[in-house]
């Protein structure tokens, strides 16, 4: 039976050092917000809106809560981004996505000031990761190094899959994991024997967005899985990507669904805007 790692233990101490850490910074003069703008009123977007605004209350750094009506134009909401750009005190600006269908996402990421892009999204954000240099990291992956590392898995060298070429998780995971010194391959809907492919990994990471999808017939003996899915099942419970029941009895260790990586996404939100506070002001 694989060993559960619990990621909301791990996303709370993680919490617990930004919350000393903020402190110390405080006692320096040195303070900051976290802009969370959210157009319409997606549920599943109010729930991630209000976990970012409640961690951002326990590490003690000021959130500024924007609550934009459905058919906000994009215009307006550029202008937005613009005038918080050009705001000393605030450190990190996020917009949280999906958006309405008549805002283009990538203009209004692309709009973010890199120096304050904490959800890592921003192209200058993803180039400088893909070559190693200082810059915000996309939060879902960067929380899945810290979960490893903090869980004693070794990364280096190892064989590690990852399933899904999203540019918010597969496609950053793969980076990451590449940078931790481990063999990487990207396999997505149109890979051709996913099931052999996905056997050989020591690290497999699903991050396909299909309910239980990923049985024991992916699963190598003892390798670590990974799940980044979240979603809702028929009886409304929440599930990931991968048949937990089943693989957990292969795996070595195995996210569970939910307070697996879910919870680290927003520790390592809040790790970026610490990071934001940190470093000299951009506006
Ligand atoms: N929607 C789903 N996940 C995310 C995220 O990590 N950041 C933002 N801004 N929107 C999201």
């Amino acid at each position: 039976m694989a060993v559960i790692i619990d990621g909301k233990k791990i996303s709370q101490q993680i919490k617990d050092e930004l919350k000393e850490k903020v402190e110390k910074l405080r006692m320096e003069g040195k303070t900051g917000a976290l802009a969370v703008i959210q157009v319409g009123a997606d549920p599943a977007s109010s729930v991630y809106v209000r976990n970012k605004k409640n961690a951002c209350a326990y590490i003690g750094i000021e959130s500024l809560a924007y609550e934009l009506p459905e058919d906000t134009s994009e215009d307006a909401l550029l202008q937005l981004v613009e005038e918080l750009n050009g705001k000393e005190e605030v450190k990190g600006i996020l917009v949280q996505l999906p958006l309405p269908s008549h805002i283009c996402e990538d203009k209004v990421i692309q709009a973010i000031s890199p120096g304050k892009d904490v959800d890592g999204f921003h192209p200058q954000s993803v180039g400088a990761m893909a070559i190693g240099e200082k810059g915000f990291l996309s939060c879902t992956p960067a929380g899945i190094i810290e979960l490893l590392k903090r869980s004693g898995i070794e990364m280096e060298g190892k064989r590690c899959v990852v399933i899904g070429r999203s540019n918010i998780v597969g496609k950053p995971m793969a980076l990451l994991m590449l940078r931790e010194n481990a063999t990487v391959t990207i396999t997505h809907s149109r890979t051709k024997n996913l099931p052999e492919i996905c056997r050989q990994a020591d690290i497999l990471i699903a991050a396909l967005g299909k309910p239980r999808f990923i049985g024991a017939e992916y699963v190598k003996e003892g390798a670590v899985v990974v799940d980044v899915g979240i979603h809702r099942d028929e009886n409304n419970k929440l599930c990931g990507d991968v048949k937990f029941e089943e693989v957990e009895k292969i795996a070595s260790a195995i996210t569970p669904v939910p307070g697996g990586v879910g919870p680290m996404t927003i520790a390592m939100l809040m790790n970026n805007c610490v990071q934001g506070m940190e470093e000299e002001p951009k506006a």
